[in-house]
């Protein structure tokens, strides 16, 4: 088949396989020119990382892999590919890592299924056993819209919404540039109830119990989460709103965990940057702003993709000397930032400012929607270069 991308209502449907790979190669490469500064620190021995298949997730695992050596399992939930339709971006990703850690001769199990389940977290501890491991690192990175109960089977949904009162905010839809209002309401309890049980750090406790108990947590192992803070103007619909409560379940869970630690476990919450991602196009204010933050980072040369933000993390705080026992550094409340450039004084002035003046003709000169767009596209695999996407590819 010849592949184009279907975009549909800010959704793309399907993905490129040569483009998803060359995308997640560029990210190896990216790690793998700064082997130098990894190799003065000592990093993790063993990696687990649950959302291991694209955004935080697969740039955490290519900075274990590729720049610490670190024999890594990974665990995502992804499409296959089927004769008629492509796989998801994540399982191209999947196999591109699969390929690369290969050929380096880096040992590396990854696992296609539902981590919130008991039997991903049996089939990880199987995992850990056959490569002989325990892990001194868990990276919890999973962004889901769902999750089965793994005692009662009930399906929990997450939503993004405001509590207490309905949220108006400016919109962009990245694709045809069109400026909008868009109106939310408030989350009802049982919403705001769910998207915890989906989003919050419960199964996080759960994973890290489960490998405690069956032995495959190292000693003085870390652990982290990731969390967005963001703008104020934000906070209605993300900090104040349902994802907010969840992320602060997070956080308490970060808490829950380093104080119950019999084995010196340390767990963290690291507060990252405004990423583009598969969902990112369709939750409202965010497109507009991210728009608006991507020129103005670019503009002043500290803009950061993905790989260059958790290989800030993993260089920088969470390893950062001779002894993984150096102390992490973290903020007044305990949280790891690595959002320390988009949430700086000046930069949230002048997107702030921006903010207050765009309209549909200054937009592309305030904005960067074609920033958006494009990593957009290349997260499903277009418009990555040096990919022929005129010539014929299987979709497995
Ligand atoms: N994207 C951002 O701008 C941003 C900013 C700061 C923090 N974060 C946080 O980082 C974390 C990861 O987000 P992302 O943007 O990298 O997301 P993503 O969608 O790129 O990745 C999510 C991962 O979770 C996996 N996954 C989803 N449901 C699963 C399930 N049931 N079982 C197994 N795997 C499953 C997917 O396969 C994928 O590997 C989230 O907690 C998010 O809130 C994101």
């Amino acid at each position: 088949m010849i592949l184009k991308p279907m975009v549909r209502n800010n959704i793309c449907l399907n993905a490129h396989p040569e483009g998803c790979a060359r995308e997640t190669l560029r990210q190896i490469e990216y790690v793998k020119a700064r082997a130098e500064a990894y190799s003065r620190l000592e990093g993790p021995k063993a990696v687990l990382v649950i959302g291991c298949s694209t955004g935080y997730g697969l740039a955490s695992r290519i900075a274990s892999a590729f720049g610490f050596r670190a024999p890594t399992v990974g665990v995502s939930f992804e499409r296959s590919p089927s004769d008629t339709k492509t796989g998801t971006p994540g399982w191209y990703d999947n196999r591109a890592f699969d390929e690369a850690t290969a050929a380096a001769g880096l040992s590396a199990i990854s696992l296609d299924g539902d981590a919130f389940s008991k039997d991903m977290k049996a089939r990880v501890i199987r995992a850990a056993r056959d490569l002989g491991v325990k892990f001194d690192l868990v990276v919890y990175s999973l962004a889901s819209p769902v999750r089965p109960d793994p005692e009662t089977g009930e399906l929990y949904k997450s939503v993004i919404k405001p509590l207490g009162g309905a949220y108006r905010g400016r919109n962009v839809d990245v694709f045809t540039g069109e400026l909008s209002f868009a109106e939310v309401q408030p989350a009802s309890e049982a919403e705001a109830a769910h998207t915890v049980k989906v989003m919050g750090g419960e199964d996080w406790e759960l994973w890290i119990n489960a490998l405690r108990e069956a032995g495959a947590l190292a000693a003085g192992a870390k652990t982290v989460a990731y969390s967005y803070i963001g703008p104020e103007l934000s906070w209605p619909i993300y900090r104040d709103g349902t994802i907010g409560a969840a992320k602060a379940h997070l956080e308490g869970s970060a808490k829950r965990l380093t104080a119950s630690a019999p084995d010196g476990l340390s767990a963290y919450v690291s507060i990252n940057k405004a990423l583009v991602t598969r969902a990112s196009a369709v939750i409202p204010v965010i497109p507009l702003y991210v728009s608006i933050l991507f020129k103005v980072m670019k503009e002043r040369g500290i803009h950061e993709d993905c790989v260059a933000q958790m290989d800030r993390l993993f260089r920088e705080r969470l390893y950062l000397g001779a002894s993984v026992r150096q102390a992490v550094p973290v903020d007044a409340e305990g949280r790891i930032r690595i959002d320390e450039l988009e949430m700086g004084a000046s930069v949230q002035a002048e997107v702030n400012s921006r903010l207050a003046r765009i309209s549909s003709d200054n937009l592309g000169e305030l904005a960067d929607l074609e920033g958006f767009r494009s990593d957009f596209l290349a997260i499903h695999g277009f418009g990555i270069e040096g990919v022929d996407y005129e010539a014929e590819v299987a979709s497995r």
